[in-house]
């Protein structure tokens, strides 16, 4: 069921993605759609919360997407990590 919704809405994206090279990834809605399913935004916010360095966002941020059918490409996950970065961690590079 899910999986015939998914390919519907790809083919809708397609549709509207097939005049550019490249549709531009976006983390934001990507992230409310695909990354809150195990957890919310709070387990990056939190007092003891794991991630301690760029380095390690982009690791983790890795590992997670690896537990999603919808593996992302290094250049969307990189944006996937920036975004994470300017919205809650704020570590330098
Ligand atoms: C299959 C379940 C699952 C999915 C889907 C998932 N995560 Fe996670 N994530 C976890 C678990 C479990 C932890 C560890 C929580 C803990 O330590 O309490 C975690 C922790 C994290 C942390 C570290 C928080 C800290 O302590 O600093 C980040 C960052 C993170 N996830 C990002 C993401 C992003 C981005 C996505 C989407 C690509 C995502 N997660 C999707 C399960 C998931």
């Amino acid at each position: 069921m899910l999986t015939i919704a998914r390919s519907a809405l790809a083919s809708a994206l397609f549709g509207l993605a097939a005049t550019t090279v490249h549709a531009e990834f976006a983390a934001g809605p990507y992230h409310d759609a695909q990354c809150m399913r195990c957890h919310d935004t709070s387990v990056y916010t939190r007092e003891d919360r794991r991630v301690r360095n760029y380095p390690a966002l982009e690791a983790q941020v890795a590992r997670c997407d690896a537990n999603l059918a919808t593996k992302l490409f290094p250049d969307d996950l990189s944006l996937l990590v920036e975004h994470l970065n300017t919205q809650y961690y704020r570590f330098a590079k």
